[in-house]
């Protein structure tokens, strides 16, 4: 019994540092995801769903025009990411596919808001866009 107890205890405490490490070190994309090809065309069907996506759940943090500089951005503890600069487009659709889909420290997972694949395909389509506004 107290064995049992205790390796749960063991279990729980392992958990936790495991939870800690991913807070504080860098976004790990897994191989599968970084190599995913978008399997969404950008059309102007897939870029409208991703904007009207965008504009309820992503605006608020993320601007209206990707650079970080969302009404709550000032609230958060971590800097928002800036989707016009070039290492954030140089990342794959696949990568910013899992980084939306799984989120990370104040950055929410869509996952639970947005289950189905496409729409955040849709959205990785859109953020595409915020590259050409720039220049
Ligand atoms: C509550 C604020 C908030 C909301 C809402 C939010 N994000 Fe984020 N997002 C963040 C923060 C903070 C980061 C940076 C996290 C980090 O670097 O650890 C981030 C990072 C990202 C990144 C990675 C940027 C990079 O440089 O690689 C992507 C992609 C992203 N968000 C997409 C989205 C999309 C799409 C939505 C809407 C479905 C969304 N975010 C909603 C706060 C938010």
């Amino acid at each position: 019994m107290i064995l049992i107890i205790r390796g749960l205890l063991t279990i729980c405490i392992t958990g936790t540092s495991l939870i800690m490490i991913q807070q504080t070190t860098p976004w790990i994309v897994p191989d599968k995801y970084v190599k995913m090809p978008n399997p969404v065309k950008a059309d102007t069907k897939s870029l409208a769903a991703g904007k009207a996506l965008y504009v309820v759940n992503c605006e608020a943090c993320h601007g209206k025009k990707g650079l970080g500089n969302g009404t709550k951005a000032p609230d958060l503890k971590t800097v928002v990411g800036n989707f016009t600069k070039d290492t954030f487009q140089s990342q794959t659709d696949g990568t910013i596919f899992y980084k939306i889909t799984e989120g990370g420290d104040e950055m929410p997972n869509a996952k639970k808001d947005l289950p189905y694949d496409i729409d955040r395909w849709n959205l990785v389509n859109y953020l595409r866009t915020f590259a050409a506004a720039k220049k």
